[in-house]
């Protein structure tokens, strides 16, 4: 029997023609996806990449939780139109802590992987509680609970506990810290900033919402939208990549 004509075993049964099948794509898919965990480049390690600050991390949930992605993706793509829009295309390492990713491809409004630094603080605050006070035309809806909203400290910990299962790499001190560290980070004076700042180095200190008190959830949100993009020297970044 020719090779042609064994062939006729997997065209006469269709189960051993599914079982077939299965075994080819089986091979196809482990020849593709084994070396993606053994490449060392695979994840490229950036200088400046840190896990979020607790109250970042509660600032990306509750981004998450009203549904920011669903008008605004977080991936600038390296297209020149984008870039020049943007600013510096999107690096895979950027959102390696993101569990789940804000990629997107939904832009009813802008892109806001760069975003942070680009409006002070009381820009995002008043945009935030009315979009339309600063651009009449806009379509985004205004969040003001978020300002009279408290955040619950109680449960940050948990949060960054459950990001560690799943690959961030805090440490326990930064766990055990957390509540605190979530305060610490609207407050420059409080006792606890100079203990903040030296377990998450660069991060911004202020008080995001421009009153005292506790932290609020827009706190929270203006603290993550502060810090989106800027956690890379892309001066630096290109001149490494120059030396590669
Ligand atoms: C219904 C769609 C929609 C939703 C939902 C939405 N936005 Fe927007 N957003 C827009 C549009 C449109 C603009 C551009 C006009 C403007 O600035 O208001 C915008 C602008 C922005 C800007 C300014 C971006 C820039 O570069 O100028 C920020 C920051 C922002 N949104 C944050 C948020 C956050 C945070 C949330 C969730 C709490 C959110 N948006 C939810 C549609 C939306």
């Amino acid at each position: 029997m020719s090779l042609w004509n064994r062939h006729k075993i997997f065209e006469k049964n269709s189960i051993i023609l599914i079982v077939g099948i299965l075994v080819v794509i089986a091979i196809g898919g482990l020849v593709e996806i084994t070396p993606l965990f053994y490449l060392k480049s695979t994840i490229e390690v950036v200088d400046g990449v840190r896990p979020y600050t607790p109250l970042e991390l509660a600032g990306r949930n509750i981004y998450v939780r009203e549904g920011c992605y669903l008008c605004h993706s977080q991936m600038i793509r390296p297209l020149r139109d984008e870039v020049e829009r943007y600013g510096h295309y999107s690096l895979a390492a950027e959102s390696m802590y993101d569990h789940p990713f804000q990629w997107g491809s939904k832009r009813t409004g802008p892109d806001l992987a760069r975003v942070g630094g680009k409006y002070s603080d009381d820009w995002h605050v008043t945009h935030l509680i009315n979009p339309r006070s600063i651009v009449p035309q806009s379509v985004m809806p205004g969040y003001p609970s978020l300002a009279k909203t408290e955040i619950d400290p109680s449960d940050i910990a948990a949060h960054l506990r459950t990001s560690r299962a799943v690959g961030v790499p805090y440490t326990d001190e930064q766990i055990a810290n957390a509540a605190a560290d979530l305060k610490a980070q609207t407050d420059p004076d409080s006792p606890g900033s100079d203990a903040f700042q030296k377990r998450y180095p660069k991060a911004l200190v202020r008080n995001f919402d421009g009153k005292a008190g506790n932290p609020t959830e827009l706190d929270a949100l203006i603290a993550y939208l502060q810090m989106l993009g800027t956690l890379v020297d892309f001066k630096l970044y290109n001149e490494k990549a120059n030396l590669r």
